[in-house]
This record gives structure tokens, sequence and C-alpha cells, in this order.
């Protein structure tokens, strides 16, 4: 970038907070020269890994033969679980149950059992393919649809929240329906797959480039795989090629064998993963079987409700407690229950671990609230918006009471009453009801559906710890600002966003900011980027830090032109002391001389919240971020097919700190949301292979499955309740559960084929296939 001359008459600086500015990287991410992990030029001598993956879903290994792999051209060394030097695990959870190889046993097909070290990744991938391994295979537990929860293995202890006599409300309800639903999982399919650099240094010491959302952790992991302290390792990462959750924990294996064989011979090591291999070899979103029992009364008011949220974690814990409890925190979304009974049910089995992915579970949660609505609103005959709205959260609401959460904290910041009114409004949901209806009687095979679902999403981890993070901010003598802060960017725009919020702080240009990569050396023991609070915690961290170099500035110009306080104000690149006014670089140069520290390091924990989950109690979420979508789909009822032909969206930003990044939030959470619920289907096959491992099985979204006509808005009205970095709220992960809005439009046109007598009780992925299926049974009950 060119040399940046401040200008000193501004009325205000570029890219402050509130402005509309493209992602940092915008232009090197599309013309390809941003920098990812495979990019990074390798030290000469650089060699490479490749895994050696289980053929069995669950078996002992009798007898591993490896004398082919190591003869292979290339090949330098193959490591086993035998050659880890410190533990052989990556569980996050604190469970020992996530071996980095298998040793003895394996628990999925698809596990890595051993790695190839080679010349070149070729050599490496090709070598592993040689192993003769034999194994005694046993029993493997696929699915999770046909286990008894109450028998059935689990991998954590699962939460229950209760408030109030849920059996008893159930009892005395005027209506009452029970049913299921099930609930397919996503790959997370970031562009760019998991991969790691390692490089070692001397001693104990290694620095790995990781694409890791959580650089604190893969840090720890290195340390303990290799059994030194977590000081002699470093990891670094500028950006990932998309995360979506899913190098929340999974990129940690990648890193830590490449640190072990970097370290075992003293040369820079490489892995990076075929997309194959990362779709079979790590987690995904949790699939879920939701069993939910529900009593309302003649309007559709909900009474009491009785959920059972059972969700497939694979074989080991990983983050699966905190993902079934997420899902559970959200099995209201927006709907005050009278009288609540839920629980989650983690259960194993012999599939990959699952992990976390975009809403954390607390899509899955709302997934189970919105059929349960659905379900009324066929029984009720009443329009299913109607059923909503009559359900929401209402803190002004005659009846005292209507807005405590399953997990007895008060929603106080209560606006989706206003944000469905006016989206309602804006998009014409019923004059366009009127009008599908009219479509529909004249048209004979392609039926067409609507649907306005609501969201409100809990923000905070749940793990009061995790709420915590730090910054790192020099300025330079030329009055150039370094930032650095413990977020980590994957494609969402966070390092913009906190680079504004700098700028605002010191009122200098965002061209003065420098967006510098994240690593474990400059600040220490942060959280995974996750929850949707990278801008939340690291921004307030960094504007801690600028604050205090900004009061020191200010400290020092008072003291040297002798003028109180008050009356050194920061302008936009400049400071007006007293009555005369000096640029910020001239204060900067100034300080310096005279001997004031021009760096500092900032931190924030997020206040108000606990969290008790024994007792399924407390103020879990700082605030709540809300949002809703319309969505019209046309269904072709001879082959399944659909179209969507119209969303409409309004989504809570609070103040956004940046509209433009967090529209293309909204934007692509919608679109994600969308192809998790529609066309996105894992399939493992009875041996538990999975048979969706690349693109030509498995359809995510393409350009061309964007709705027709898509309306995009962020509410200009919305402010944090709490005071938040410039009352801004979190955007990453809750615009996709407004991808609800196509499932329910879908069942909207299925069921015009039964003139909306029954509820179709689509489950998800509705792939075309499913959609057929569901016609097919509202036809049956048309004939009747
Ligand atoms: N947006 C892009 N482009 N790429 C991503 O990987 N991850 C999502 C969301 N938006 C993701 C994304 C997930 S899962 C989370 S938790 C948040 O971004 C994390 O970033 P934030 O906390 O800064 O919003
Ligand atoms: Mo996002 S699933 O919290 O990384």
């Amino acid at each position: 970038m060119t040399k940046h001359t401040p200008n000193l008459k501004a009325a205000k600086i570029t890219g402050g907070v509130a402005s509309k500015l493209s992602h940092d990287s915008a232009h090197k991410h599309v013309s390809g020269t941003a920098i990812y992990i495979d990019d990074v030029p390798e030290p000469a001598g650089t060699l490479h890994l490749g895994l050696g993956l289980s053929t069995v879903a669950h078996g002992r290994i009798k007898s591993m033969d490896l004398s082919a792999v190591r003869a292979a051209p290339g090949v330098i060394d193959v490591l086993t679980a035998k050659d880890i030097p410190g533990e052989n695990d990556v569980s996050p959870s604190g469970m020992h149950d996530d071996p980095i190889l298998a040793d003895g046993e394996v628990l999925f097909h698809g596990q890595p059992v051993f790695v190839v070290l080679a010349s070149t990744r070729a050599e490496a991938r090709s070598a592993a393919r040689l192993a003769k391994i034999d194994y005694e295979e046993l029993p493997p537990i696929i699915d999770i649809y046909d286990l008894d929860v109450e028998t059935a293995r689990q991998v954590t202890t699962p939460m229950v929240l209760k408030r109030g006599d849920a059996a008893k409300a159930l009892a005395s309800a005027p209506h009452r329906i029970k049913g299921r639903m099930e609930l397919g999982g996503q790959d997370h399919f970031y562009l760019e797959g998991q991969v790691s650099l390692a490089v070692p240094g001397e001693d104990d010491e290694v620095t790995v480039h990781c694409s890791t959302q959580g650089p604190t952790e893969t840090q720890h992991m290195i340390a303990h795989a290799l059994g030194v302290p977590n000081h002699a390792v470093t990891v670094e990462v500028r950006r990932m090629g998309g995360g979506f959750g899913g190098k929340e924990t999974q990129a940690n294996q990648t890193a830590v064998l490449a640190a072990i064989a970097a370290k075992k011979h003293n040369r820079a090591v490489k892995l990076r993963l075929d997309r194959d291999e990362d779709m079979t070899a790590t987690g995904k979103r949790h699939n879920f079987a939701i069993d939910y029992d529900v009593g309302f009364d003649d309007e559709g008011r909900i009474l009491g409700i009785d959920y059972t949220y059972a969700l497939r974690c694979g074989f080991s814990a990983d983050l699966s407690g905190p993902v079934g409890d997420r899902a559970l925190f959200h099995c209201d979304n927006t709907y005050f229950y009278p009288a609540v009974n839920a629980r989650s049910a983690p259960l194993f089995t012999n599939t990959v671990s699952n992990t976390a992915f975009r809403g954390f579970g607390g899509p899955q949660g709302m997934v189970g609230a919105e059929r349960v609505i659905d379900e009324i609103a066929f029984a009720v005959g009443k329009d299913p918006l109607d059923i909503r709205k009559l359900n929401f959260y209402d803190p002004m609401d005659k009846r005292a009471g209507r807005d405590v959460t399953p997990y007895h904290q008060k929603v106080e910041d209560c606006i989706i009453q206003r944000i469905v009114a006016e989206l309602e409004e804006s998009c014409d949901y019923a004059g366009r009801r009127r009008e599908i209806a009219a479509f529909n009687a004249n048209s004979r095979f392609i039926k067409r559906g609507i649907a306005l679902t609501p969201v409100k999403f809990g923000i905070s981890f749940t793990r009061t710890d995790s709420n915590q993070a730090g910054a790192l901010v020099h300025v330079y003598t030329d009055g150039s600002v370094h930032m650095n802060h413990g977020g980590t960017e994957m494609g969402q725009g966070l390092h913009m966003k906190v680079a504004q919020v700098v700028a605002e702080e010191f009122q200098i240009d965002i061209e003065r900011v420098k967006i510098t990569a994240t690593t474990t050396g400059k600040v220490p023991n942060t959280s995974p980027t996750a929850a949707s609070s990278g801008a939340d915690l690291n921004g307030m961290a960094a504007q801690n830090a600028a604050r205090q170099i900004k009061d020191r500035l200010i400290d020092f110009a008072a003291e040297t032109h002798q003028v109180p306080k008050d009356q050194v104000v920061f302008l936009p690149n400049r400071v007006r002391v007293g009555n005369q006014e000096i640029s910020f670089n001239e204060l900067v140069l100034q300080a310096y001389t005279a001997r004031v520290q021009l760096s500092a390091a900032g931190f924030y924990k997020t206040p108000k919240i606990h969290w008790d989950r024994a007792k399924g109690m407390g103020h879990a979420f700082y605030y709540f971020a809300y949002g809703a979508a319309c969505s019209e789909v046309s269904i072709d009822t001879l082959t399944g097919e659909y179209v969507v032909e119209r969303t409409d969206i309004l989504h809570d930003a609070g103040r956004s700190l940046n509209p433009a990044i967090d529209l293309g939030q909204v934007e692509g959470g919608f679109i994600q949301g969308m192809g998790w619920l529609t066309t996105e289907e894992l399939w493992w096959d009875g041996k538990g292979r999975l048979r969706t491992h690349a693109p030509s099985t498995y359809k995510i979204p393409l350009a061309s499955d964007r709705p027709k006509i898509f309306n995009v808005a962020l509410t200009d009205w919305s402010e944090a309740y709490e005071p938040t970095v410039h009352r801004s709220k979190a955007v990453g992960e809750p615009p996709l559960p407004l991808g609800l809005s196509v499932l329910h439009a879908l069942a909207d046109a299925v069921a015009s084929v039964a003139d909306h007598k029954v509820c179709p009780r689509l489950d998800a992925p509705a792939t075309p296939e499913r959609v057929l299926m569901a016609v097919e049974r509202m036809k049956k009950v048309a004939a009747k």
C-alpha cells in the first residue's frame, strides 16, 4: 500500500466505526494474493505428511504391517501412536478420548492410524495406501435414530432445562401433539481445508502456521503431545479460508502431527488434507433426533412442552457437551414456554466426532421449536405466522412472566415483535399469501409456499472463562499503528472491525492501522474465535489497549502544554491541545522523545454473565441478537425439485460496526443455513463409510441456488441493550437459522397438495427426494 498522508483538516476520519468498508483482504481474496498456509514459502527441505486412515468403523488392530509403506519412493519415516513423545490426545473437553493416532482400537471409518513422512505430498499420500492392517472387526453403532436414549452410551453428561411442571401442563392441556423430527448434519466445506506447517526451532521450540480458529488451544495441544511447556510452542494464523466452527478443535490434530514430525526430524513439515480426507476424517455439524410433546390451547398458545434432543456425537466428546447445551438454550427460539422440560442426549456412535458448526447447536434447537409451531398451526387451522406471534416472548405482556427462558434468564431486550412486524409489512406477507393460494389453485404440478421465521440467538460462550480477550497495540514513532488481538480471521471481517475500533479511538484514518497475524506469542491465553463473540471481545480488548496509550498521550500533552486534561481533544488525524492543534504524528513523536510508552496490552471480560449447568439456571447470555426471514419457494410435485423465488431478511446487528461486512455475514449465514436444511446431505453406509465425501455427492448451494429475489437489510434502529463495543451486536452465527424460512416454505408448498389439512412433517435436509416423498404422502391424505 502507498504511504498514507493524513488529512489534517478532515471533518471525519476514513474508516471509523460504522463505516461501510469492504473486507480488508477482499481484493486479495479474489485476486489470489491473500496468503493462506499453503502459500507460505516453504523452508528449504520441507517434508510432507500423508494420513493412513482406518478402513473399518470399529475394530481392534491385530497387526500392522507398514513395511511396504516404508519402502515406497520418497518415504522418510512412518509414525504411529508410539512415536508421540507426550500424550496421545487432542481432546478439548479434558476427557482424554481423542487420540491423535489410533492406538490398538479404531472407533470410526477414516480414523488416522499412522502418518507417512515423505519428500513430497504425492509420495506421502500414495505410500499411505500400501499399509496392511489386520483388524478384528467389532459391531459399530452408526446411526442415532434407532437408539434408545435411556440406555444408549453417551459421550458426556447430558443437560436438563426445567421450568414449571411440564408433565402437569401437558396432561391438562386441551390439545396435545407428540412427534419426532430428524435433522441432518453438515460438512463445513471451507474453501481451505485443514492444513499446518510446522517449523522446528532450537531446543524444544517449534512454530506452527495453522489454519485454526483457536491458536491458543492448538498451542496447548502441541505442547501436550510433544511433552514440552506451552512457552516452547508458537502458533500463528494470518487468516483461514473459512472456519465455520470446523477449525475450532479440528485443526489441532493436523498441527500436532506436523509438529511431532518436525521435531523428530528437525525439518519443516507440512500436512494439508485432501478434500475427501478432510470430509471423512474431521468432525461436522451434529445431526439430531428431536422428540417433542406439546400441549396447547384452542387458539394455539403453548401451555407446556417436553423435548428430547438426541445428537450424534461420534466416537468422542469433543465439543458435543456444549453443542447439546446450546441446542437446549435455543429450544425456545423466540417463544415463551409456560412450562418446559428439555433434555439433551449426547449419543456415542462409531462415526467421526462431531464438532462446532456456525450456531453451535443453536440452530438445531430452533428447528425443534419451529416444527412445533407448524404442528400447532396445522392442528388449529391457522397461518403458522399467527401462531408464532401468539407465542413470542413479550416483556410488555400484561400477563406477567412471559419473558422468562427455560434457563430462567429474562429476555430483557426483546425486539422480535418489531422486526417481524416490519418484515411482514415490507415483504407484503399477507398479499403474497393470497397470491400464492390463487396460484396454487390454478397450477397443477408447480406449487408455491411461503414462510416467515424468526430468530433469537444468545450471545456469550456458555463456558464463562472463555468470555475474555486480549489485544496488543503499538504506536510507532511515525504515528502508524500495529494492531494485534487474540481473535482469528476466517473471512468474517473481524480484523477490519477491530481495526475500525482502534482507528476510531485514536481518531486516525484506517490506513494508519496495520492488521497483523494472530499469534500466541503476542496475545496469550485466548479463547477460540467462536460463539460469534470475536468483535465483542477483541474489539473491547483493542479499545482498552488504545485507550491506555491515548490516556498517556493526553497526560503528556496536558503536562507539556500546561492545560487541563479535558482540553486535550482527539480530532481527525490531529489533537487539539488548549487552543492549538498538532497532528497525531507530531504528538506521538514528541511523546516518544519524552520517553512515554507507546505500546499497551488490552484486556476485556464480559460482565454480568454466570451459568450453573447442574441447576440449569443463570444469566447465560449477555444479550440476544434477533432477525427474521421470509422465503417463498416453488416446488415441482412431479420431481420434488424446487426453487427459492424470493427471500426478504431483516436482521439486527445492533449499531453495526461495519454494515457492509455485517450484511455479508447475514447473506452468507442465510445461504449456509439454507444449504444445511435443503441440499446438503451426509450419508454413511451400514459399515460407517461416509459416501458423500466430495462435492460430487455433497451439494452445497451454488450461486445459482440463491433466491431469485434477495432483499437483505439490517435494522437501522436497534442497538445493544448492554454496553457492548459501540453498542454493536454479534452477527457471525445468528443469521444462519434464517435458512429455516426455506424449509418451512417448502413444507408450506408441500402442505398445499392436501389443502393445508395436515402438517407435512418435512424432515431436513429437505432434498428433492424428501420433498417428493412428502408430496406423495400429502397426495394420499388428499385422496382420503
Ligand atoms: N464468515 C466467514 N466468511 N467465514 C467463516 O468461517 N465463521 C462463522 C461466522 N462467520 C465464518 C463466518 C462462525 S462459526 C463464527 S463463530 C463467527 O463467524 C466467528 O467470528 P466472529 O466472532 O468474529 O463473528
Ligand atoms: Mo462458530 S461454530 O462458534 O466457530
